[in-house]
Order: C-alpha cells, then structure tokens, then sequence
C-alpha cells in the first residue's frame, strides 16, 4: 500500500496509483470539519511536484489584460477569502450502483468521497476583475498541472463565468488553515462550492476565458451524465448532461452495513448534503426498509456550502433490519427511492435512499 505523508492509516485505499482513498465512514462522521488527514483523495493521474517560488499561474482568453501570477502576488494582490465547503465526488455511493449492474473502468465508492473543509484563497472573481474578463466570456476553463493518460492537456474542466464570479468560488491555497498537501493541489486549486468535486482543479495551472465549455476531457467526455439505457459502446458523449450541482443526498454512517445490534434503542447517525448551496430540510429515517419514517435531527448550524449532519432515535426489533434515510433540500427536492432508476453507466450522482442492514439480536 502507498504510503501518503499524513494521511491516516485507517484510509481505505481504492487505487495506489494515482492514489485514491477515503476514510471509514464512521470516521468521517466525528467531525463537521473533516481532518485534513482524513478527506479523501481523487486524483486521476500523477500528483505534480510543484515548487511554489517558481510557480505561475497563467489567466488568458477573453480578458482585457492576461496576467501571470506568482502565489506571493496572489497573496499580496488580493484580499484572503474563507469559505467552509464540501467537496462530495460525482462518484460517491457508486457501490450501490455497481450492485444494480457493474461499472467498468471506474472507482467503487462507498459514501466517503465526500468531505468538508475550510478553505482560503483569493476569490476567483477577484482575479477575472483584475484580468478584465469580457462579456462574451461564458465559461471559464480550468486546467491543472498533472498528467493523465486521458487528455494530453492534463485534468482540467470548465464552469459558467457566472458561477465563477460567485464569492464562494476560490484560488485556494489553505485547507483547515494551512497550507495545501501535494495530494489535494499545492500550491494552489480551484474550489468551486456547491458543484460536483472534479471541477475544483487541483495543481491549478491556468485560467483561460472563452465562449464555450472546455473541450477537456473531463468536461466533455467524463462527468457527464446519462440515462439508464445507453452505455459505454453506444454513448453519443455530445448529448450527455454536463454535471454541475449534486443532487440532495442523506447518507447513514452509523451502524454500519451487517452490523449485530441488540434490539432496543439505537441513535443512527449521518450526514446530507446538496449542490447549489440548497440547504438541508429534513432528515427522514425507517427501521423498516421505508414503511414508516422518523424525522431526524440536524445537528449544529447551517452553514451555505458545507454538509448537515444528523442523528436519529429508532427502536429495533430482533431479525434483520434495513435502516434507510432520505432528505429533501430547501428547494423541495427529494430523493428517489432505488438506486436502479438512477443507474448510469459512468455511475454518477447516485441519490437514491441509504440502505444499511443490520442484525438485530
Ligand atoms: N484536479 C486535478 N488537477 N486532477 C484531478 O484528478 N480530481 C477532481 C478534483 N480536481 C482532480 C482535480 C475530482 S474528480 C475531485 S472529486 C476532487 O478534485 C477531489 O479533491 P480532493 O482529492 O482534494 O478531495
């Protein structure tokens, strides 16, 4: 197993190379803020070693005047920005999709590709201003520093120029106020709240203004989602939806799946979360597979860009028990029942109800 300085022991990791890895999710739930050592990696290919007094970061397009930036000059040129956010992987809880019908090529997530940090940076906007970024400037493409087998560019990814003058999008260069580790984007990556993970770059090499999204392959190929029918041989990738906003989703972290409890009171415990900035409005749990439903609470304060977690008191009965939980978001959307009406061959965005049997003694 790769060893990740300061990473946790207890990661479980889904591919050494490139490292992906998340923590358990019993872990994950201890801390509203997730511990640096504890938030998972995506990385699709090498980790660049980056030497921040050397490095550069080039904005060019549609600007009035392009810049070439220094992190010093970032930092000194720019008020800092603190934003709390969550980034959640398009491809977290593809294990259950996986169990409706397998996805090639793609990793199985459990529900631990998700994590919540504070991070700090200079405002993207701030940075399109100071370039003059024009009107007929739609999108605003990304593009990072390491090598991937897919796209001879690298990783990279584009978002509406709207979205990228938001203030809660950043050129961050702390997470949990300090600076980044290699695996998550030092120097400096892009932190795009409320819309799915791949398009906070990390090992951020280069703005770039245009009229139209990112041919990258991550953006015109990868992240996208499709219907249930169509599949990798067939797939027309044009007409695919661009994924952006994460729909709601609750997810149960404790008990765990197959876990022997003894019948009587049990507080199950997770944590829900929606793109958009759309809040969490509610929490429902079932002892019985979703006949009858418990409202949960939610735990703490709300806050615009980040997770809610939750808690629930069920009484248990002996046999075998599917606890199942479900959200809805302030903007009254819900979650579908089976993962199977959400299948897509990528496995993206699943939402469907969180299952966790258990054996109730
Ligand atoms: N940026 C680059 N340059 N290369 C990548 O492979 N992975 C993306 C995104 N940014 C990626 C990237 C994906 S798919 C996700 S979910 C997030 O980074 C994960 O961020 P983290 O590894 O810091 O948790």
């Amino acid at each position: 197993m790769v060893e990740v300085p300061l990473k946790d022991p207890s990661m479980v990791v889904r591919s050494a190379e490139p490292y992906n890895a998340g923590p358990p999710l019993e872990t994950l739930r201890m801390s509203l803020l997730t511990p640096v050592q504890l938030f998972f990696v995506r990385n699709h290919g090498t980790v660049p070693v980056v030497d921040a007094a050397a490095y550069r970061l080039t904005v060019s397009g549609l600007v009035d005047r392009e810049l070439r930036l220094s992190l010093v000059a970032l930092q000194r040129e720019f008020a800092p920005s603190t934003v709390a956010a969550t980034i959640q992987c398009a491809g977290n809880r593809r294990r259950e999709l996986n169990a409706v019908r397998s996805i090639e090529g793609e990793i199985p997530w459990d529900a631990e590709a998700v994590g919540t940090a504070t991070w700090t940076g200079v405002p993207l906007g701030a940075v399109l201003r100071a370039a003059g970024a024009r009107d007929l400037g739609r999108y605003v493409h990304l593009l990072g520093l390491d090598t991937v087998a897919t796209d001879t560019q690298g990783f990279g990814g584009s978002i509406p120029l709207e979205k990228a003058m938001s203030p809660e999008v950043l050129l961050a260069y702390e997470m949990n106020g300090s600076p980044l580790l290699p695996v998550h984007g030092f120097p400096l990556r892009v932190v795009v709240p409320g819309y799915i993970g791949a398009r906070s770059v990390k090992w951020l090499r280069s703005i770039f203004v245009a009229a139209e999204p990112s041919r990258n392959y991550f953006q015109s190929h990868a992240y996208k989602w499709f219907p249930p029918h169509i599949r990798a041989q067939t797939v027309d990738w044009t007409a695919g939806l661009t994924l952006t906003e994460p729909p709601v989703s609750a997810v149960i972290c404790t008990p765990r799946e197959g876990q022997r409890l003894q019948a009587g009171h049990l507080t199950t415990t997770g944590y829900a979360f929606a793109g958009g900035g759309r809040q969490i409005a509610r929490v429902e749990v079932s002892a019985d597979g979703g006949m009858h439903w418990e409202a949960a609470q939610l735990v703490g304060e709300a806050h615009a860009w980040a997770w809610r977690f939750w808690e629930a008191h069920l009484r248990l009965l002996p046999g075998r028990r599917p606890i199942v939980a479900r959200a809805e978001d302030s903007a009254g959307a819900g979650q579908p029942p089976e993962p199977a009406s959400v299948w897509n061959f990528k496995g993206y965005v699943n939402n469907a109800w969180h299952r966790v049997t258990v054996e109730v003694v």
